[in-house]
């Protein structure tokens, strides 16, 4: 049998989006709300989320507690939840037009540069963001990346033994050369500004860069810069399957 989880009836309709607390107090009050077949009029009624069913004005809710959005970060935004002067992800998000009813809650899994663009996820599951941020679950991350000068054939050991940039060792990397300045690298690990630094040692400088995927999951490519979509039931399954092995 399921877990009884439950909650008062006007905050999961809020939380549902279906209005605010003042609302849906009076869409409750005005008998639009029934529990199980049986209107109720109280909005500190508690209802079970995980097996009660609930219609509101003829249609019946399914409550989501997690939300999981892919954002194609445009360069110019940070990686942050915390409001000030510069524009951040959740505001590049809110004027994409998303409309989460637990917003507040979500953070990104990671951070990019702020010229740093593409794949972002972004989420209120607090255990998958955290397990997929550990270093011991060595989450791979693959970066599409343009650079100022020739990228040589040498770097690719360099890249695969792992290099030395004074104040870590970063560990194995894959680089694979597209053409003369264009490359893909494969990190398994998130240090700050380790692209960057990484072709920095190589005598080079990074000049676009772009993330198209973390563990399994990859950039969905019809999402212009600055779009963001819903993952799909089946990329949250293979990302929680992939990161319980
Ligand atoms: N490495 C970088 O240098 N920047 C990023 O945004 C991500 C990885």
């Amino acid at each position: 049998m399921a877990e009884k989880n439950t909650i008062r009836l006007d905050k999961y309709l809020a939380d549902m989006g279906v209005g605010t607390r003042k609302e849906v107090g009076r869409m409750i009050r005005n008998q639009a709300v029934s529990v199980n077949d049986v209107v109720v009029r109280d909005s500190a009624y508690k209802v079970d989320i995980n097996s009660d069913k609930i219609i509101v004005a003829g249609n019946e809710l399914g409550y989501q507690s997690f939300y999981y959005y892919m954002l194609n970060k445009p360069a110019g935004c940070i990686t942050s939840t915390e409001k000030g002067p510069t524009p951040t992800v959740m505001d590049v998000l809110r004027t994409a037009g998303l409309e989460c009813p637990r917003f507040d809650e979500l953070s990104p899994v990671g951070r990019l540069d702020i010229d740093t663009e593409g794949l972002l996820l972004i989420t209120n599951d607090g255990a998958l963001n955290h397990d997929l941020l550990s270093p011991a679950k060595h989450v791979k991350k693959t970066y599409y990346v343009e650079t100022s000068e020739k990228i040589k054939d040498s770097d690719i050991k360099k890249f695969n033994d792992g290099m030395d940039l004074g104040d870590f060792v970063a560990k194995p990397a894959d680089l694979t050369i597209i053409d003369d300045t264009h490359a893909l690298v494969t990190i398994s690990e998130g240090k700050f500004h380790q692209i960057k630094r990484m072709f920095n040692k190589c005598e080079n400088e990074v000049v676009y860069l772009k993330r198209i995927s973390m563990a399994c999951l990859k950039l969905d490519e019809s999402l212009e810069t600055g779009d963001f979509r819903e993952l799909t039931d089946e990329e949250i399954k293979a990302l929680k399957e992939e990161n319980n092995k």
